[in-house]
């Protein structure tokens, strides 16, 4: 039986980094024999330019019968002013929220290859090895709202069950890994983050008590992001602290364009795959976004949606096998190096090391 896939290209770069994260799925599936379909469906802004909607009725219904869902970008200056409801991003939030994605698994891992291409010093980046566990349908970015002409709020509210159930995919997978969880909040000041610190102790000292437990306030987090990245095993946190601190990570890998993201909710539901950089509209249309970020999102989909872990492993060795051969896209590329591929023929290399190309 054939499994769904839906892609939604999105805006600025992502039409050109699933159409690349496309072309090593459908080598996968027929290597592999996943039996993958694909359909495109509109989000964003290129939504609302041809149906009036970020997130029209017709990409919810076609999301809703997927098996998953490969996501590029949205948003641009283009849409800047436009009433906020109709903005690009609430495309992206509305659709999360519609399919109850509320957890968000953002791994970063370096490879000594690319230990040029990050800020930090060589030896801080060794063995660093983190997945960001982002709650992805509460907080802020989901509370009530309201702007005047002199004034504006936004507010933060989380309810137990919402923290327990993000804790719970955070214990889970940290037993999997090296049982290590960090939870992040800002306890010392907003009431929701004592709330979260209350729920994340009694959940992994109940449900997980093999588990390593540390708590971190998320500005000291983002500090030691940078001073001990490698101590770090599962993080867990809410919306906005992971937003951030995500942006920072990727910093420890070299480049935003490398980052994945997976999204999944309770039971058997798509999950959405998208990389966590944004629409990157300055460099649009010109063919050189680094597409690591989203192949690897595919990767994480064929893991976590199709059940198929060869497969998967198989894209991530070849993204790794491609970056170890000395493929670079721009963002990536030593100072001054002319050597570096597009979008297409950093894809191709990695087709290559697929052997499917
Ligand atoms: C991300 C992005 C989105 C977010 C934007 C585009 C709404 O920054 O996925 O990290 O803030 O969640
Ligand atoms: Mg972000």
């Amino acid at each position: 039986m054939s499994k769904k896939i839906v892609v939604l290209a999105g805006d600025g770069v992502g039409p050109e980094v699933t159409g690349e994260a496309v072309r090593v799925l459908k080598a996968v599936s027929t290597s592999h024999k996943v039996g993958l379909e694909f359909e495109d469906a509109l989000i964003g802004g290129a939504a609302y330019d041809a149906a009036g909607s970020p997130l029209p009725d017709a990409t919810v219904a076609a999301c809703k019968a997927s098996v998953g869902i490969l996501l590029g970008a949205v948003g641009g200056p283009k849409w800047a002013d436009i009433p906020v409801q109709h903005r690009p991003e609430q495309g992206l939030l509305a659709i999360r929220k519609a399919l109850g994605l509320f957890a968000n698994l953002r791994p970063v891992t370096t490879v000594p290859e690319l230990a040029a291409a990050s800020p930090l010093k060589p030896e801080k980046l060794k063995g660093v090895d983190i997945l960001v566990i982002r709650e992805l349908t509460g907080g802020i970015y989901f509370g009530k709202r309201g702007r005047t002409a002199e004034a504006a709020f936004d507010t933060c509210e989380y309810t137990t069950a919402e923290i327990e159930r993000v804790c719970r995919v955070a214990g889970k997978l940290a037993m999997a890994r090296r049982r290590k969880v960090t939870s992040v909040d800002k306890a010392n000041v907003l009431d929701t983050s004592r709330l979260w610190r209350d729920v994340a102790t009694r959940v992994f000292r109940e449900e997980f008590p093999q588990l390593t437990v540390e708590h971190l306030l998320v500005d000291a987090a983002a500090m030691h992001l940078l001073s001990r990245p490698a101590d770090f095993d599962v993080m867990v946190t809410e919306n906005m602290f992971g937003d951030i601190l995500t942006d920072e990570a990727s910093m420890l890998a070299g480049s935003m364009g490398l980052l994945p993201s997976a999204s999944l909710g309770a039971g058997n539901g798509p999950g959405l795959y998208e990389p966590i950089h944004g629409s990157a509209p300055d460099i649009a249309g010109q063919g050189v976004a680094n597409p690591c970020g989203t192949i690897l999102s595919a990767a994480m989909l064929l893991r976590y949606s199709c059940g198929a872990e060869d497969a998967a492993r198989r894209i991530e060795a070849a993204v790794a096998g491609a970056l170890q051969a000395g493929a670079r896209t721009r963002d990536i590329a030593a100072p001054g190096a002319r050597d570096w591929l597009g979008t297409k023929a950093f894809t191709d290399v990695v087709l290559r090391h697929l052997g499917a190309h």
